[in-house]
C-alpha cells in the first residue's frame, strides 16, 4: 500500500496523501487545522485526519475529472467541509493564517485552477503540470495548455511543484526518449527507485531541468511533443 509523504514548513505540514490508484491529493496543515487540494477519494483522507487528529476546514479543486473530485460529497457529508469549485473566479484566500491564491491554468480541461502558497512555497498543479510531465488534451486545446506551462516557468525556481499523479516512472522513460543521455533527467529516474518521494516532489527548478514540456519554447514543438507522449 503506498504511504502518505510528509514535508515539515516550519508551523506547516504539507502531507501528500495517495488515492486512488496513482492520484496524489494534499493536505496543508497547520495546529490541527487543515485544507484539502482535490479530493479524489475521501477513506484515505479521513483516516489521514483522524489519525492526525485535523480538522478539515476547505477543500480547493482543481478540475472536475472524478479522480479529482470523487471523495468531496463523502467529505462533505461526513465532516462539512466545503469544497471550493474550479469554477470560482481565480481570486485569494485566507487560510491556515497564510495565503492561498487561485490561477486559471486550462488545456488539460477547459476550466482547471492551480493553487499557489507563495509564503509555504507550493504550488499545486493538477493536471496541468504533472511531475515529469504535463496532462492530456481532455477539453482544453494545446495553445491553452501551452500558455498555462509558460506562465508556470515564471514562478520562483524554488517553488515545490505538487501535481496531480504519481506518472513519475513513465514521463522520465518518455523524457529519456526524447533527450537520450540527459543526466539530469537519469538521475531522477534513478532516484525514484530508491527514494520516490525525492523525485516525484521537486522544485520548479528541477522540473525545468528533467520535464520536456517545460523545455519546448514553441507551441509547434510543444503539440508535436504532447502527441508523441500520447502514443508512448
Ligand atoms: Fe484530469
Amino acid at each position: 500500500m503506498r504511504r502518505n509523504f510528509l514535508f515539515e514548513l516550519g508551523e506547516y505540514t504539507l502531507l501528500a496523501v495517495p488515492v486512488l490508484r496513482d492520484n496524489f491529493v494534499y493536505l496543508i496543515c497547520r495546529e490541527e487545522q487543515a485544507v484539502l487540494i482535490d479530493a479524489g477519494e475521501a477513506r484515505p483522507v479521513l483516516k489521514t485526519l483522524e489519525q492526525k487528529n485535523l480538522q478539515l476546514t476547505e477543500m480547493f479543486i482543481t478540475h472536475t475529472h472524478h479522480d479529482h473530485v470523487g471523495g468531496c460529497r463523502e467529505l462533505c457529508e461526513r465532516i462539512g467541509a466545503l469544497a471550493i469549485s474550479p469554477a470560482v473566479e481565480a481570486r485569494e484566500y485566507d487560510v491556515l493564517g497564510t495565503r492561498c491564491r487561485s490561477l486559471s491554468k486550462p488545456g488539460h480541461v477547459a476550466v482547471h485552477k492551480i493553487y499557489s502558497f507563495a509564503e509555504l512555497g507550493l504550488l499545486v498543479t493538477g493536471d496541468t503540470l504533472i511531475n515529469g510531465a504535463c496532462g492530456r488534451l481532455l477539453g482544453g486545446t494545446a495553445e491553452q495548455l501551452f500558455e498555462s506551462l509558460q506562465r508556470i516557468k515564471s514562478f520562483p525556481d524554488e517553488t515545490l511543484i505538487l501535481g496531480g499523479h504519481d506518472y513519475l516512472e513513465e514521463n522520465m522513460r518518455f523524457a529519456l526518449e526524447e533527450e537520450p543521455g540527459n543526466a539530469d533527467m537519469q538521475a531522477r529516474l534513478a532516484l525514484y527507485q530508491r527514494d520516490p518521494a525525492a523525485a516525484i516532489f521537486v522544485t520548479l527548478a528541477e522540473e525545468k531541468r528533467t520535464n520536456p514540456f517545460l523545455r519546448v519554447d514553441s507551441l509547434e514543438a510543444f503539440t508535436a511533443l504532447r502527441a508523441r507522449k500520447d502514443l508512448f
